[in-house]
């Protein structure tokens, strides 16, 4: 069985490639969300929320129906947001705050996105049914995965 580091660098190149040439930073999310959420069982809901003033609003995504809007600072979204700060949350249950659009959804990570000018426009956000799905490898790699692909789109926040 391939273990979760070979399974990102695979992920990771097949999002280069399908992306290659496509601008439209929609279809990127949109790419990323399918290629993740096909690559990963426990991947339960994995998708974006788009910057659009002070608020987060859902992008792209695999998964059950997300919420539609969350304020900067409310939520492990609006937290990551709000600080430009990857977070990695073990149980959302014992989060203050969290959303629960979901109530399977247990441990959580949620990676800022930022464009070219260092401008945050979206997070992605990473869902799992179980406790504590996730750790430093899938800072480093959704990190890089989410530097990569949007880190040179010109796109600005709403
Ligand atoms: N879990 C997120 C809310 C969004 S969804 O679960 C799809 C949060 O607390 O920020």
């Amino acid at each position: 069985m391939m273990d979760k580091k070979q399974i990102y660098s695979e992920v990771a190149e097949q999002i280069t490639a399908v992306t290659e040439g496509e601008e439209n930073f929609i279809a990127r999310m949109a790419t990323v969300s399918c290629l993740l959420s096909e690559a990963f069982d426990d991947f339960f809901w994995t998708g974006f929320y788009i910057v659009d003033g002070k608020e987060l609003v859902v992008g792209p995504y695999q998964g059950s129906l997300g919420c539609l809007r969350i304020a900067y600072g409310r939520g492990v979204c609006g937290t990551a947001a709000a600080t430009g700060q990857t977070q990695i949350v073990d149980n959302v249950h014992d989060f203050p705050g969290h959303i629960a659009c979901d109530s399977r959804s247990v441990s959580e990570i949620v990676v800022p996105v930022f464009n070219q000018d260092n401008d945050l426009i979206a997070v992605l956000d990473v869902d799992s049914e179980s406790k504590a799905t996730f750790d430093e490898t899938d800072r480093r790699y959704l990190e890089q995965i989410v530097g990569d692909i949007f880190a040179r789109c010109t796109i600005s926040p709403n």
